[in-house]
């Protein structure tokens, strides 16, 4: 199976568990598949930077990506985005760990202040605090929840050392 396709499973079982990530209910493999090969173009074109984690096994169970191509008044910024782990593999520090290595990913490719947003109230939001992010605030009504119901984006930043 490819990355691709692994990586289209993956954003399909968050968004049926729920996650407002981009996508509405219901999502359709072809949906899934066109926005990862689009993501893996953007890779291609130096434009933003994907990592995956794998089980022992070799599944693919977390993806992270960070957004590395701003204007060009902002050269020192990156936006962290598209944050899943399948929900088989959750509560085990997975995305923790992710988070961790696109930290160090944004520090290598020279970035110093990223940002990200996520559903206020979500469990992300945790992870993001725990991981030292700071909360700018919330937008209430910002975006639609996979089953159609509004729902408040929050925005964080961290400045990295
Ligand atoms: C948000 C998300 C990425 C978290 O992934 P995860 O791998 O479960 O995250 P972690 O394991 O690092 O942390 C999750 C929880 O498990 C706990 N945990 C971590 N390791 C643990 C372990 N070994 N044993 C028990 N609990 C553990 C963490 O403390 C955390 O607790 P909390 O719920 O009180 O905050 C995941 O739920 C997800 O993909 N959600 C849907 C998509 C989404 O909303 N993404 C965010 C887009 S901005």
């Amino acid at each position: 199976m490819s990355y691709v396709d692994s990586l289209a499973d993956l954003l399909i079982d968050c968004v049926e568990g729920g996650a407002s990530v981009s996508f509405m209910l219901p999502i359709s493999k072809e949906t899934a598949l066109r926005f990862w090969e689009q993501v893996a173009n953007g890779v291609v074109r130096n434009e933003r930077i994907l990592l995956v984690a794998e089980s022992p096994e070799g599944r693919l169970v977390g993806t992270v990506q960070l957004i590395t191509a701003l204007p060009e008044n902002q050269p020192h910024r990156a936006d962290v985005a598209k944050m899943l782990v399948c929900r088989a593999a959750r509560r085990q520090g997975i995305a923790a760990r992710l988070m961790a290595a696109i930290e160090k990913e944004a520090r290598r490719a020279g970035k110093s202040v990223l940002v990200l947003d996520t559903v206020t109230g979500g469990d992300a939001g945790r992870l993001y605090e725990r991981a030292g992010w700071q909360r700018v605030g919330d937008v209430p009504n910002y975006a639609l929840m996979p089953d159609g119901s509004l729902c408040g984006t929050t925005f964080f930043h961290k400045q990295l050392p």
